[in-house]
């Protein structure tokens, strides 16, 4: 018999290209077969994210597009899944006539089933919350490569009063260590070389094992002792849950990558209370000055948001003197987008779209200089770069990452092989690469 053909379109975080590695496993074990070729498919589905409004603009426009594979291919199921799908539920399958199916993150071994419903004609939706489920029992159909994701926790407990995340993605639930390990474990036999732990607020992650708490720090000291030849990332960390123990950690283990992503998200601790974030600019500080005395050389990275309800121009200014204190290596900078449904929603959106645009283009300018700077600052040094492929713009380069998560080309001389470690000098950059040489 022939197989049906699903293809999938993955937008948003990281946890939701994790999300659809779980998802092509489920599909794969219910007779589907995962193609990357969306002119064949009988199946699209749309991995979606709802954290801002662009980025539902983006699938309806997305949605649209479609509706020209399904004249071609009159049989042809569309499905929403992932986070919009939750947000939105019945109300997408009512303004989407394309759409056939809408599923929510903690529903995705429903798919099959509602899969072939709706290729008999049957339209389908699952967008009940869990409290427990972590797909813990399902190995990823993850793509080929020298990097994979693992999910150890999933959802948020936080509230931020403008975040859609929590209403998408349900409570925060760890998964248990054992099931965990045993992913490291079989990574490594298959020559993976660098493993993302993920989660939303991977530093809350907690599971007892064998009578004992396991906190985070503890767990990715674990892997780095069961796994010594892979490095290991992980995003993101709340800044409330940025412990001593997390960064000493860190500082302790060769293999865990020195790079912190900590979303500020303003640098006035007024905002800061509006939005919920549990931190004042004080105590995000001293975190990042920790940081910066227990491991020297660790990039730091960070969100900030651009116009929430109630700044004024002097919390504004707190949060470009933060950008220029604090000298982050890489910035995701947003204007602030109401979301329906959440604590900020119901506050006067009262910084008018031209300002929220010239302040966030302000807080861009100068995080882009400081990025600027502090790649030139590399030039001279030796790094140590997980070479990836070959360079796009020549097929004679190679590129790779630094622990620290920086982009290096350099010429392949002394030839090397995707998954090497090599060591290369920089000797210059362009506006967001390093270039250098093998030593
Ligand atoms: N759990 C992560 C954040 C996930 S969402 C954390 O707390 O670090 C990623 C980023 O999107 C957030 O850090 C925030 O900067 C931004 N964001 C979330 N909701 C937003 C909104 N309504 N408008 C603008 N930016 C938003
Ligand atoms: Fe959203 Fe805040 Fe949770 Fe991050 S911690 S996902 S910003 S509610
Ligand atoms: Fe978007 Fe959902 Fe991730 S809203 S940012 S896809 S958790």
């Amino acid at each position: 018999m022939n197989k049906d053909k699903v293809y999938i379109e993955t937008y948003g975080c990281q946890m939701n290209f994790s999300d659809t590695e779980i998802v092509a496993s489920l599909l794969k074990a219910g007779g589907f077969d995962i193609i990357d070729k969306i002119d064949d498919a009988d199946i699209i589905l749309l991995n979606t994210c709802s954290v801002r409004d662009n980025a539902e603009k983006k699938i309806h426009q997305r949605l649209m597009h479609l509706k020209q594979y399904k004249k071609r291919k009159n049989k042809l199921v569309v499905g929403v899944i992932g986070c919009m799908a939750e947000r939105m539920q019945e109300k997408l399958i009512e303004e989407e006539d394309i759409v056939k199916i809408v599923v929510g993150p903690d529903e995705y071994r429903l798919i099959p089933q509602l899969i072939n419903q709706a290729i008999g004609g049957q339209k389908g939706i699952a967008v009940e919350l869990s409290t427990v489920e972590t797909y813990d029992d399902i190995t990823p159909l993850r793509t080929e490569g020298i990097s994979a994701f693992i999910s150890i926790m999933r959802g948020c407990n936080n509230f931020c009063t403008y975040c859609i995340v929590p209403y998408t993605r349900g409570r925060d639930r760890s998964r248990e260590i054992a099931t965990i390990i045993n992913e490291v474990k079989d990574l490594a036999q298959q020559g993976i070389k660098e493993i993302t732990l993920l989660g939303q607020n991977v530093n809350s992650y907690t599971a007892n094992h064998k009578g004992q708490n396991i906190d985070f720090p503890e767990l990715i000291a674990r892997f780095a002792e069961v796994a010594p030849e892979i490095r290991f990332r992980f995003t993101t960390s709340h800044p409330k849950d940025i412990s001593d123990k997390l960064i000493e950690t860190i500082a302790a283990n060769d293999n865990i990558c020195n790079h912190i992503h900590l979303a500020m998200q303003s640098g006035s601790t007024r905002v800061l209370e509006m939005m919920k974030r549990k931190y004042t600019y004080e105590h995000f500080l001293g975190r990042i000055q920790k940081i910066k005395e227990l491991i020297p050389d660790c990039a730091l990275s960070t969100d900030i948001i651009a116009g929430f309800p109630g700044e004024t121009i002097d919390d504004h200014k707190q949060t470009l003197q933060a950008v220029r204190d604090i000298r982050y290596d890489g910035a995701f900078m947003f204007k602030y987008s109401p979301r329906e449904g959440t604590k900020s929603y119901d506050m006067e959106d009262d910084v008018d779209e031209k300002e929220k645009l010239r302040r966030l283009n302000q807080i861009i300018e100068m995080q882009n200089n400081i990025a600027l700077e502090l790649n030139d600052a590399e030039i001279g040094k030796t790094q140590e770069v997980l070479v990836e492929g070959s360079s796009k713009r020549s097929r004679d380069d190679m590129m790779g990452r630094t622990g620290t998560n920086k982009v290096v080309v350099f010429p392949n001389n002394p030839p090397c092989k995707i998954g090497d470690l090599v060591k290369v000098k920089i000797i210059r950059t362009t506006s967001a690469t390093l270039i250098g040489k093998r030593i």
